[in-house]
Order: C-alpha cells, then sequence, then structure tokens
C-alpha cells in the first residue's frame, strides 16, 4: 500500500505503528522510542520524495558512513541474520524472514516457481522483498541464485554455451557482453546476486563440473573474468541491472586428484597459485562482490576451514574487500558428520566465511551462532566485519533505494536480442576438430540424415543447471535444437530426414549429421571414473550410418572432450559443439559455412581416458592438443587458370600457419591440398624444422633425419580429390620459423 505524501514524510516504522489501533500504535511508538529503533524505513521506490530519516538512509553520502551508522543501530541479532543465507523454500513461515532478521535468500539448483516464468519470480522476490523490508531497520535482502549459463532457473530465458564453450570463443569482449545479458534477465526477476562465474581451473576432465570451467589453463578463466564486468557492469550498482557476480569457488576446486568432485587438490603452495589463483586475482581486480568457497580441499584440509588461504590470501595479501559466501551446506563437511555444529559454523566464520549457505535450518543455525559469539569463540569484531562487508556490497548494489523489481528488465527475458547474442556465442564456441574432404561445409541443398539422441533435444544441449540442478533430456524450455536449426539453414527442410537411431539410412544421402555426446548432469553426478567414451545408443547409430557408406559428419555434444580417438576414422568430420543452451541455430550456422568455425580447445583432447590429467604442456600426446581448432580452408592458391591437359596431373601444395604460440614453443596447422586435375592416394611434406622439435602431430605420421621433418598422409577413404584439402597439424618446442613445406603426391 502505498501511503499518501503526508504520510510518507514519516518514517516508515512510525508509520506503521500509526496504521494500526491506538493503543498498540501507543505501545508501538514506546517500544520505538526505548528501542531507539525510531528508524525510518528507507525510502520506499514507489513512494516519491520519501525524506531519509537517518544517515545509514541517505544516498548522498559516502557507502562506509552508511554502513557505519548503520552497523551501530543493528542489535547482534540484526548482525547475525545478516550473515544467514536461506533456501527460499525453507522460509516458512515466510515471515521468518523479518522475524529472525535473515540477511539473504538463495534459490538451488532446484528451487523454483509455479508457474515458471519471469513474473512469478518477480512477484516472488518482492513479496519476499517487502517482508524483509518491514525489519524495524528494514534492510534489504539480497537474493542469489546460479544464473550460470543465463537465467537457467527461469523457463524461457535465454540459455547460453556453458563456460568450456565461451572458453572456446576466446572472445572476453563477448563473453562480457553474455555476462551483461544474464545480468539483465537476473534484475528482471528482482534478483540481485548470481553465482557465477565459475573460475575453476579443470585440470582433469573426469570432473563432473569441466563444463562450467572456461579452460585447463589459469591464462583462459583469468581472460574471461570479464563476464564479472557483464554482471556488475563498471561499478556495482551502476544502473538497474547491475548484478553482484560470484567467483567461485575459491581455491583449486578443478584441481583434484581424480577430478573427483568435491575431492582433494594435492599441490604445492607454489603450483596451487600458479594454476589456480590467478583467476581470482584478476576477479578482484574487476571488483567482484562475492566470493564463494570451494568444497574441496587443499593438501587434505578444507578451503571453508583454511584461515590461510580465506583470510591471509584471498582477504589480507589479494585485498578482496567483498564477501566471502559459503557453498551449500558445507559449513556441515567440516566434521565429517551430518549436520552442523557450533564448532563448525566457529570454525568457518573465524576461517573468513562472512555469509553461511546453511541453506534450510536457519533457527538452529542462528542460536548456535549466537552460542559462539557470547561464548567468545567468535569475536565481535569479526562479526562486525563480515557485516561491514555484507552491507556494503548491499549498499553500493543500490538495495536501500531500488530494493524492488524493475520491471523495465523483466521483458529483457529470453528476449530476440539476447537469442541472437547467445546464437553468436554459440557459432563462436564451435571447435572444428576433423574435416576431411572438406565435407564441411555441408551443402544446403544437399538431402542430408541427421541422427543422434542430442540432435532434437533442448534439454541434452543444455545441460545442467537448467531447469533443475541436474537439468534432463527433452523439451525443457523453449529454444531451438540442433536439428531445428538445421532444417531453418537448407533450401528444402523436406530433404532433412531425422531418425534418432539412424534408422532407414541409405547411400544416396549427401551426408549424414550424428549429433551425440552426453545428456545433462551437474555437480556430484558427473564425474566419470571410468570409461569416457560414447555410450552404447551413440555407438549403436554411428555404426549405422557407417554401414551406410554415407560421409559421417559428428556433432558432439558434451561436458567436456570424450575418448573417441579409436571412432574417429570413421568420421570425416568432427565438430565439438559442448553445450550450446537454447542456440541450436548456432551449430547449423557452422555446420552450413555461414559462419566459419573459429573456436579454439580450451582443454587438450585425450587421445584416451589414460591420459587424464592431460593438459597443456605437460608432454604427454593427445588426440588434439590444447588451442586446436580448424576452420574452412580458403583456397590457398586458387587455380585459376586449370590444366586443359586431359591428362590428370598429379601436384599437391602445403601450407604452413601457425596457429599458436607461447614462450618456448608453437603450435602450426598444415593445409595440403591436392592442385592437380585427378585424385590423389597420399602425400608427403617435408620441409627443414630449423632447429625445432615437434612434440606431437595429428592427423598425419612423421619422421625426422638431419633436422628435416617429412610427413605423411592421405586424403578421407584413402584418396584426395582434384582440389580438396585436408590438414594436419602439430605442436613444437622452438621458434615457429617461416618454414616452406614441400608437397609431393604419391
Ligand atoms: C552448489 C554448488 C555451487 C552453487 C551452490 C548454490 O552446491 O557447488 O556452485 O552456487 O550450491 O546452488
Amino acid at each position: 500500500m502505498t501511503p499518501s505524501p503526508t504520510e510518507a514524510a514519516v518514517p516508515r516504522s512510525v508509520r506503521r505503528c500509526a496504521r494500526r489501533p491506538a493503543f498498540v500504535a501507543a505501545l508501538c511508538a514506546a517500544v520505538l522510542a526505548v528501542t531507539g529503533l525510531t528508524a525510518a524505513a528507507p525510502p520506499e521506490q514507489d513512494v516519491p520524495g520519501a525524506a531519509a530519516a537517518l544517515p545509514y538512509q541517505d544516498p548522498s553520502l559516502p557507502v562506509p558512513q552508511r554502513v557505519e551508522d548503520l552497523l551501530g543501530r543493528m542489535t547482534l541479532d540484526d548482525k547475525l541474520g545478516q550473515m544467514t543465507q536461506v533456501e527460499k523454500d525453507a522460509l516458512v513461515p515466510s515471515s521468518d524472514l523479518a522475524t529472525y532478521r535473515i540477511g539473504s535468500v538463495l534459490s538451488g539448483g532446484d528451487s523454483t516457481v509455479s508457474p515458471n516464468n519471469a513474473q512469478t519470480w518477480a512477484d516472488t522476490y518482492d513479496s519476499l522483498q517487502r517482508t524483509a523490508l518491514t525489519t524495524p531497520l528494514g534492510i534489504p535482502m539480497i537474493y542469489g541464485i546460479d544464473a550460470v549459463h543465463g537465467h537457467n532457473a527461469v523457463r524461457g530465458a535465454t540459455l547460453f554455451p556453458h563456460n568450456i564453450g565461451l572458453g572456446a570463443t576466446r572472445d572476453p569482449a563477448l563473453v562480457q557482453r553474455v555476462g551483461r545479458a544474464v545480468a539483465e534477465e537476473v534484475a528482471g526477476t528482482g534478483i540481485d546476486w548470481s553465482f557465477a562465474p565459475c573460475l575453476c581451473v579443470a585440470r582433469n576432465d573426469r570432473w563432473g563440473r569441466t563444463y562450467e570451467s572456461f579452460g585447463e589453463t589459469p591464462e583462459l578463466p583469468t581472460a574471461m573474468t570479464s563476464f564479472i564486468t557483464g554482471l556488475q557492469g563498471g561499478t556495482l550498482g551502476g544502473d538497474p541491472a547491475s548484478v553482484l557476480a560470484t567467483a567461485k569457488h575459491y581455491l583449486g576446486d578443478g584441481g583434484t586428484t581424480g577430478g573427483v568432485d568435491q575431492g582433494d587438490t594435492r599441490l604445492s603452495e607454489t603450483e596451487l597459485r600458479a594454476v589456480h589463483l590467478p583467476p581470482f586475482k584478476e576477479a578482484i581486480k574487476r571488483g567482484v562482490g562475492s566470493v564463494m568457497l570451494s568444497y574441496s580441499s587443499w593438501n587434505g584440509v578444507r578451503s571453508h576451514a583454511h584461515k590461510y588461504l580465506v583470510t591471509d590470501v584471498l582477504k589480507g595479501e589479494l585485498g578482496f574487500t567483498g564477501f566471502v559466501v559459503s557453498d551449500w551446506a558445507a559449513v556441515d563437511q567440516l566434521d565429517g558428520q551430518t549436520g552442523f555444529t557450533g564448532a563448525e559454523i566457529a570454525t568457518a566464520v573465524e576461517a573468513g566465511v562472512d555469509m553461511v549457505m546453511v541453506p534450510h535450518d536457519y533457527k538452529r543455525f542462528l542460536s548456535l551462532l549466537r552460542g559462539e559469539v557470547t561464548a567468545g569463540r567468535i569475536p565481535q569484531a569479526r562479526i562486525d566485519d563480515a557485516n561491514r562487508r555484507i552491507l556494503t556490497k548491499k549498499f553500493q548494489l543500490g538495495l536501500f533505494e531500488r530494493p524492488l523489481t524493475d520491471r523495465a528488465y523483466t521483458a529483457t527475458v529470453g528476449s530476440a536480442a539476447h537469442r541472437t547474442l547467445a546464437r553468436q556465442a554459440v557459432r563462436a564456441s564451435q571447435v572444428l576438430l576433423k574435416n576431411d574432404g572438406g565435407v564441411l561445409p555441408l551443402p544446403k541443398t544437399g538431402r542430408l540424415f541427421v541422427a543422434g539422441k542430442s540432435a532434437d533435444d533442448i534439454g541434452n544441449q543444455s545441460g545442467g543447471w537448467t531447469l533443475g540442478w541436474q537439468g534432463r533430456s527433452g523439451p525443457v524450455t523453449e529454444g531451438t535444437t540442433v536439428l531445428q536449426g538445421i532444417r531453418a539453414a537448407v533450401a528444402d527442410p523436406s530433404r532433412v530426414t531425422y531418425d534418432r537411431y539412424g534408422n532407414g539410412i541409405d547411400g544416396g544421402y549427401t551426408a549424414a549429421v550424428a549429433v551425440v555426446g552426453e545428456t545433462p548432469y551437474a555437480e556430484m553426478r558427473g564425474d566419470r571414473p571410468d570409461g569416457m567414451g560414447l555410450d552404447q545408443e551413440d555407438l549403436q547409430t554411428l555404426a549405422r550410418l557407417k554401414a551406410s557408406g554415407v560421409p559421417v559428419v559428428v556433432v558432439l555434444v558434451s561436458g567436456r572432450p570424450l575418448d573417441i580417438a579409436d571412432r574417429l576414422p570413421d568420421w570425416k568430420a568432427l565438430l565439438a559443439a559442448w553445450l550450446p543452451g537454447t542456440e541450436g541455430g548456432g551449430v547449423a550456422d557452422v555446420l552450413f559455412g555461414d559462419h566459419a568455425p573459429t573456436g579454439k580447445l580450451p582443454m587438450t583432447w585425450m587421445r584416451s581416458a589414460s591420459q587424464q590429467p592431460i593438459n597443456d604442456g605437460d608432454g604427454k600426446s593427445p588426440l588434439f592438443p590444447y588451442g586446436h581448432g580448424l576452420t574452412y580452408g580458403t583456397d590457398p592458391d586458387p587455380d585459376p587458370d586449370p590444366d586443359p591437359d586431359p591428362t590428370p596431373a598429379k601436384a599437391c601444395t602445403a601450407t604452413h600457419k601457425p596457429v599458436n604460440s607461447w614462450p618456448g614453443g608453437h603450435q602450426a596447422e598444415v593445409t595440403v591440398k591436392n592442385t592437380g586435375t585427378g585424385p590423389i592416394t597420399g602425400w608427403t611434406v617435408d620441409w627443414d624444422l630449423g632447429g625445432a622439435t615437434v612434440t606431437s602431430l595429428w592427423n598425419g605420421t612423421h619422421t625426422v633425419a638431419n633436422g628435416r621433418i617429412t610427413v605423411r598422409g592421405t586424403g578421407s577413404g584413402g584418396t584426395l580429390a582434384a582440389g580438396a584439402t585436408t590438414s594436419f597439424g602439430y605442436t613444437a618446442n622452438g621458434p615457429a620459423g617461416t618454414p616452406a613445406p614441400r608437397c609431393t603426391p604419391a
């Protein structure tokens, strides 16, 4: 209810008294007077011109001053409540939000609203916020959610590629734009805070959260902290769509032994700092407002109990001034027993946790926390520090001035503009790993057969954290499947046949496109300690396609590299699509050449699962190295005047192209083109290494003698047609130099 203008001048807490029957009003006013809580509530959004009665309610004052003024008015219960984060569905009754002065609400992976749409989320948020504002000090709550590849809890939201795909783009500016779009959709539902981005450096692809990692080297997640700037804006709270970001999970979540989720990262401090810390350093430089701790341990000590890492390094050495939030019920794990204890709470808070994601039994939590403080096991100074950190972010976000949903952004949820951006991100994330005989791009006039369990499945192409914690197969939300993208791209959709299992294919098709890979999973259920290959359904589908003799193009929808080396010879092309999200049209854009593939591997691609962990520079020989990615062959030397001689002249060229370089090494790609007038059954390419040493080579076999390398290869199926190209790649120690490879046709 909006108070009248004259009422508006009166502090809301007093106004609230005034609205009650006289005797209650008198009692209420007396209570307020005695407790000194005659604090006016902050001016509501819908109360223009409401005067700020107290310093903390005055947005013209510096934030530190507002924080100190508010802190000085808070009771111990007010302060302990600010350190408490509760799952929305655990708040029963919702008035407990005010009764227990709870400062934060979250929606965990399976938390939802009904009906599930942006309006309902916004209404739910506003209702909870209004409850929070009824407290004597009217401190707004802050609401967090895992918007990790779009606002993925909301049906109809735009879902972007998961981080592994965004890492493949090598485009931090694009990732920043993605972050901004996510922020607009999150803000449109009222929610203030996303538990994103994961800055994990995934070192073992067996880890079920590999897809939440931008890449296996610290450089890629560091570069992609641009997502934070997208979410928060240049200044936190600088505009109504600014959303608090979270750098997670600190520290070393992607480095556990065996890739075990929530496992133990056994590294020296030097290695831990070199591999896992750089992204958090960059996140802090970008002003990230929160850091979430990792369930994992470092050399046997849980991150949530690690005072050195959290207080000394993160807050002290790196100067992090935001607040540290625990992971979901992570405090419960500290003593290895079910549930949480006062001792565990004290350990976590003393280590540096400022806000505890309880997330359910908040009454018991608050009681135990209060007990630890009154017993002196948690110093009051630690409580005040935690509150200063949390309140600073609430003030900076503008929550005191704009506590309710800005409905101007609600319409951005799933908007055409955001889907266009998502499709661009999908295109840029595609990594072309193999393209024999230039089978890609596909002709739009071809007769195509599409198969595979993930060809027509939004759920599979979106992966985990999609309309539910673990995600699931099926039509889970609005979007475009890969198959729909293919049909929209071709000249005549009736020439595209689809059968999930490949049944009905014959030799008359131009090509078969098999969209296969993994079904959705998330943390705790995505680890692959054993095999990392394709499942039986995919293998049977691929066998049917192979038997037809039709060229097979494989599109791999997966959250990580898979063990497919032994299957690769049967495939003319392989495109890593990762987990593209709702805009499957971006995959078709690349398949048909509307956009040439530009993606580069963010993870080294194993030759075998037995190689895990396998990472750039570790000396192992991968199937495809970190950074590998082909594009469509621009004709290196177009032959405008084809030789009129009817005798099929045998000729070929080899074009060397540096792809990547680093101190002491480089990677390059060599494109072999049949420039003759007839097919060749093979080729040899040789050049002087100039002192470099080849460490790995793919799509060819090589020998080295007297400082010169010789690579032998064929086209797919044993021949290279006239005018066709194929390519091989290699990594080497030493300078790339300017090799002049010589091609000799077989
Ligand atoms: C989960 C995840 C974390 C997420 C949090 C809230 O357990 O580890 O990434 O942000 O809980 O859903």
